[in-house]
């Protein structure tokens, strides 16, 4: 073993206590308590950069490289090596930033995802897409007489709803993936855009001949395969596998939109979060099947106080959008406890 892979051994056993020290509640993490043990950490990043410099004159000697594998694997693991030090500045402000978090809001105000140049420009950027994976004019005559067909919810506000799903998620601390439904997808543009926050993202749909649009459009974008599935949300006996259930009323028909939400509060298990981000939603207030937790947004199965300390862990998250790439984590080395911890705890790099 190297120099530097021992010093990298090392620092792992490091960066998994300070892994620890970001699971704790941030009630209970303090700036001692964090010096303690960034300290150190802190102690390695001179020895390594140092480290590194000798590694890289013995890499450039070729009796060395003979002697321990190819030059290629030789130059990946220095530039991987390379990364981890680079990132040291980034790791601790990233960390920073959680050692006294303060609240924040699950949803902003409407001024803030609504108003100005750049909000208009995602959303006009959207109108096309969505607009894209719509069947044509003449295919639409088809369409089913109570449906409302081609209303989508801005882009900017739908980000905010999902994001702030995205921060529940992160205080409900689930173990796997959360599975995301859009209920009467249309064109599928709104799985898509959820996918940065859901991977696991699905919707359906009960036009065919929009299915059948929006299926080629997702296609196109290699979005997940068979994501757009076709079903009547009225008749849809499968929303309990679902973690994130959108609705964003798909009919215009107040008894079947009745029908359709009975579906989802009798279906959905405790914990799952619903937005519905439209006035008419029957729930919206003294329904026990689910409580609000954000504006257009309620847990199901929960009583108001349980939903109040979930809001209140939420609201402790941190605002940081979710990132993944698989091609950096491998390089994450002994940064990755640190890593995984601070995006359980929304902050990212
Ligand atoms: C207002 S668009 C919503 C599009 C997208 N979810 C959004 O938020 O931008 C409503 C979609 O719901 C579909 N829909 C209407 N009734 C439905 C039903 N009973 N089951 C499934 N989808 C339905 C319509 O065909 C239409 O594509």
């Amino acid at each position: 073993m190297s120099e530097l892979e021992k010093m990298e051994a090392e620092l792992v056993q490091l960066t998994k206590q300070l892994a620890e020290f970001l699971s704790l509640a941030p009630t209970e993490r303090s700036i001692p308590g964090f010096a303690k043990i960034w300290r150190p950490i802190s102690r390695y990043r001179v020895q390594l950069r140092t480290a590194l410099q000798d590694h890289g004159s013995i890499l450039s000697d070729p009796r060395y490289r003979d002697a321990k594998g190819s030059e290629i694997q030789q130059r990946v693991g220095y530039n991987a090596a390379h990364t981890r030090l680079r990132l040291w500045p980034r790791i601790e402000d990233m960390v920073n930033r959680q050692i006294t978090p303060e609240a924040k809001h699950l949803m902003p105000q409407p001024t803030e995802y609504m108003d100005g140049a750049h909000n208009r420009f995602v959303n006009h950027i959207y109108a096309a897409l969505h607009t894209l994976a719509l069947p044509s004019a003449e295919a639409m005559l088809n369409l089913i007489s109570d449906a409302h067909p081609d209303i989508a919810l801005p882009a900017t506000h739908f980000e905010a709803l999902v994001h702030a799903a995205y921060r529940i998620c992160l205080a409900q601390g689930r173990t796997t993936p959360p599975r995301f439904l859009d209920v009467g997808c249309g064109g599928g543009t709104k799985i898509w855009a959820a996918l940065p926050y859901f991977p696991d993202a699905s919707g359906l749909e009960n036009n065919p001949t929009q299915v059948q649009v929006g299926a080629a459009a997702m296609a196109k974008l290699n979005a997940p395969a068979g994501c757009i599935m076709e079903a009547d949300a009225r008749r849809f006996f499968d929303y309990s596998s679902y973690d994130v259930i959108y609705f964003y009323q798909p009919l215009k028909d107040l008894d079947g939109l009745r029908e359709m939400e009975d579906q989802i509060l009798e279906q959905a298990r405790p914990g799952t979060i619903l937005i519905a981000p439209y006035a008419a939603f029957s729930a919206a207030e003294g329904d026990l099947r689910c409580s609000r937790i954000a504006p257009s947004i309620y847990v199901a199965g929960l009583a108001p106080s349980q939903t109040e300390k979930l809001c209140a862990r939420a609201e402790m998250i941190g605002t940081d959008a979710p990132e993944h790439s698989n091609s950096f984590d491998a390089a994450l080395g002994y940064w990755r406890p640190v890593v995984d911890a601070s995006r359980r705890n929304g902050y990212t790099l």
